[in-house]
This record gives C-alpha cells, sequence and structure tokens, in this order.
C-alpha cells in the first residue's frame, strides 16, 4: 500500500468530464514528484499488463492439461474449451480495462502526467498489483452492477438512510449538507447521495480505484452497456464451470442522472493529508474504510476535526487491518471495544449503534466459499459545543495518559 497521491500542477481538464478529479495540493519536492510520476506510470502498465498475465496463467493450465496421461485428457474432453472461453473472457475485460487508462493522463485538474517520459517505461507487473486490478474488477460488480444490488443494500443502505433521517428533506435544504465519503472505492455511496440531493464528495488514495471511477462517472453513458468477467481468476469452489465465466454488466444505473446543479465530487490523495481543515463536513460517512489506516487514531482524529459542531460520523464496516503483519509498516490494530473508548474520550456522542451488522464485500454469490464480515455501525456525533481531548494536532494522542485521566 505504497500509493501516493496527485501533486500540484495545474491544467485543463476535458469539459466533457463532469466530475472533476481534483489531485491534492501541496508543495512537494523534486524527488517526491518523480516517485508520484512513476507510481501513476506503474498503477497504469498493471492495467495494461494484465492480458499477459492472465494469459500466462492459462498457458500453465493447458500444459498442465497436457502432461496429465491421455485416458485422463480424454475424461477431459471439455477442458480445453472452458480454456478458451476464459480467454474469450479475459480479452473482453482487457478491453475495458484499456478503456479505463485511456486518457488518464488528463483526468487530473492540477496534474498532468503524460509528459514524463522516463516514469513511463513498462515492464512486468507484480503479483501484488495483478491482485489489486483483479480485486478492483470485483469492485464494479460492488458499486455499479444489478449483481451488487443485495450487497449495496446491506453496506449502503443503513449509511444513506442515517443521512436522510439526519438530514431530512423535509426540514433542510439538502443541497447545503455537506457530506464527506473518505475511501470511496469506485463512488457508488458518494453518488448515491449526490443523488438524493446533498452536497457530497468522495475521497481515494488508491489509482486502481480512482481510474475506473473515473471511467464510470465520466465516460460509461448507456446503461449495462460494457461486460466484465470478475470470477474468471477463481479457479477454485467453483460449482458449475459455467460460473467462473459469468459476466457481469455494468452501470445498472446511468451515472450522469444526478439532480441538477448537485454538487459532487471526487478527490485524490491521502485523507489525512487532504482533509485538514477544521468544522467543514455536516457528515463524515466512512463504509468499510477506518481499518485502512496505520493509526486508525488518526482517523479518528481527523474526522472529529473536519466536522462542523454538530455534524455526524457514520460509519459501517469490520476491522480487517490493512496493514496488518506488513513488514515495515505501522499498524495499531484496535478492538471496536477499544475504538469506541478514545472516540468517548475525544467527546464524541454515540447516538446510534449497532454492533453485528451482517454483510459482504465483493462476493461471488455462486461461489463455494464465502465471507461474512461481522460488522459494526455507528453514528457519533461531534457536539454543538465540543469538548475534545485532540484540540491542539496530532502530538495530542501520544499522550495517552491524558487521555485517560482528563474525562
Ligand atoms: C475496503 S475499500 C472500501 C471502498 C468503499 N468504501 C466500499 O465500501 O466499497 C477501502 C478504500 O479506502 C481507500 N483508502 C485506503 N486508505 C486511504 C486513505 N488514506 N485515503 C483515502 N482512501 C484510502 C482504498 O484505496 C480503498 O478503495
Amino acid at each position: 500500500m505504497a500509493d501516493s497521491s496527485t501533486g500540484t500542477e495545474s491544467t485543463e481538464v476535458n469539459p466533457e468530464e463532469r466530475f472533476l478529479y481534483r489531485g491534492r495540493t501541496r508543495c512537494s519536492p523534486e524527488e517526491e514528484d518523480k516517485l508520484e510520476r512513476q507510481h501513476f506510470w506503474k498503477i497504469i502498465n498493471a492495467f495494461k499488463y494484465y492480458r499477459t498475465h492472465v494469459e500466462e496463467n492459462l498457458k500453465r493450465c493447458e500444459r498442465q492439461y497436457l502432461r496429465l496421461p491421455l485416458r485422463h485428457q480424454r475424461l477431459l474432453s471439455g477442458y480445453l474449451d472452458k480454456l478458451a472461453e476464459l480467454r474469450r473472457c479475459m480479452e473482453c475485460n482487457h478491453q475495458v480495462l484499456r478503456a479505463i487508462v485511456q486518457n488518464c493522463t488528463h483526468m487530473f485538474e492540477n496534474m498532468e502526467y503524460d509528459k514524463d517520459e522516463d516514469a513511463r517505461r513498462a515492464g512486468p507487473s507484480s503479483t501484488f498489483d495483478m491482485d489489486k486490478l483483479k480485486s478492483t474488477i470485483k469492485q464494479f460488480v460492488r458499486d455499479w452492477s444489478d449483481a451488487g444490488k443485495a450487497e449495496r443494500d446491506s453496506c449502503y443502505k443503513p449509511i444513506i438512510e442515517e443521512i436522510q433521517r439526519l438530514f431530512p428533506s423535509e426540514k433542510c435544504d439538502v443541497s447545503q449538507v455537506k457530506v464527506l465519503v473518505p475511501g470511496a472505492g469506485l463512488g457508488r455511496l458518494a453518488w448515491e447521495i449526490a443523488h438524493l440531493g446533498y452536497s457530497c464528495q468522495g475521497n481515494e488514495w488508491s489509482f486502481f480505484m480512482l481510474f475506473s471511477s473515473n471511467f464510470i462517472l465520466n465516460r460509461c453513458e448507456k446503461e449495462n452497456s460494457l461486460t466484465l468477467y470478475p470470477w474468471i481468476h477463481q479457479f477454485s469452489n467453483n460449482k458449475m464451470s459455467h460460473d467462473q465465466t459469468r459476466g457481469v454488466t455494468f452501470p445498472d444505473v446511468k451515472p450522469h442522472h444526478l439532480p441538477p446543479d448537485s454538487d459532487f465530487s471526487m478527490t485524490a490523495g491521502d485523507f489525512l493529508e487532504v482533509y485538514t481543515d477544521s468544522n467543514t463536513w455536516d457528515c463524515v460517512a466512512t463504509c468499510f474504510f477506518i481499518d485502512t489506516a496505520h493509526n486508525v487514531l488518526e482517523y479518528i482524529e481527523t474526522i472529529w476535526n473536519i466536522l462542523k459542531p454538530g455534524g455526524v460520523w457514520i460509519n459501517l464496516g469490520p476491522l480487517l487491518y490493512h496493514f496488518e503483519n506488513m513488514a515495515n509498516e505501522l499498524s495499531i490494530e484496535l478492538s471496536y471495544e477499544e475504538i469506541k473508548d478514545v472516540m468517548l474520550k475525544c467527546g464524541f456522542l454515540f447516538e446510534v449503534e449497532r454492533e453485528s451488522v451482517l454483510t459482504t464485500y465483493t462476493e461471488n454469490e455462486h461461489s463455494m466459499l464465502k465471507y461474512l464480515y461481522d460488522c459494526v455501525f455507528f453514528v457519533a456525533r461531534k457536539p454543538v459545543t465540543p469538548y475534545s481531548n485532540f484540540p491542539n494536532g496530532k502530538d495530542e494522542l501520544q499522550y495517552s495518559k491524558t487521555l485517560d485521566t482528563t474525562m
């Protein structure tokens, strides 16, 4: 997880692209800028390398089949046809992935990437990046397909219902209610909130996600006009052969269908670095996000800081800490009990709490192996007159004894 965020240069943006992607604005040293560009091209190359990577795997399958004794090959007479079908699906994925990264160099309002010849040098992508790309393909199902509706209903609906309950359109001008969705993934939750008329900004850090959401939000016009084959990389736990090669169409809605004058945007960059302005947001909605932190206390601290007094934090998700067991990465793995304790000490008031919301995440509904997340859901308010243990910036967090004794 060594993604960096976008940088500082200004550039023209294609007027046809409706939702602007803003890079994080900050003065970076030359070296950081260079690394940033290299990272950008590394991810573009991962999208382009996909076909080679899958092809290698299919060739390996073929070789292994051909090594079987003939009597076994004869028993598996449809096996090579199955591989041919997988190859056809892979080609379709490849076409979509190529389209996603076409013109990506211009997608950021304040950063151009196509000037840098050096950074473009392509080589084989790592298994890590290929896994990320496959996860991104599955994320299309979760966010933008009919097949993902049940999953969205379990994850996004509770958050959306709370926003509507707390900021009802009958009682307030929802276009003035500012909602932030950090770790927005492919942007569907943020889009749904904007679709209801709220002012909504998604924030995302991964170029895999940013390229893909840009493609959906800015370039997909027609409903269900495109098809991905998200499950072709899964060779285990298939009941029927067709389960592996079934396609999923997207987008299930017209992404451009938002209320007139809607205020919907996405920002690129690390949530902790992008959002430093105090008292700005009426609502921060996090879904499957807080466990992406190196130090979840920093997320709590930032959310406290950026919420307006009286603002709410709505959260749904598990605690599958992304940096756990990663060499040389800071990872503070707290239980929900510990997180809640810290939030209370900061000054948050819990208004809603459900400790067992069952959800899935990019589930393959036909698979013989499924994961079920037993998520926590809460609504916590920053009081109108806040009392906080985090008043003076990040260093406060290091004084845990102070936190313990002052409440
Ligand atoms: C598990 S995914 C959840 C995505 C989406 N909220 C959903 O429910 O489908 C977590 C997302 O947070 C993003 N992310 C992780 N750390 C981040 C950070 N520091 N700032 C912004 N986004 C981040 C990841 O790239 C990933 O897309």
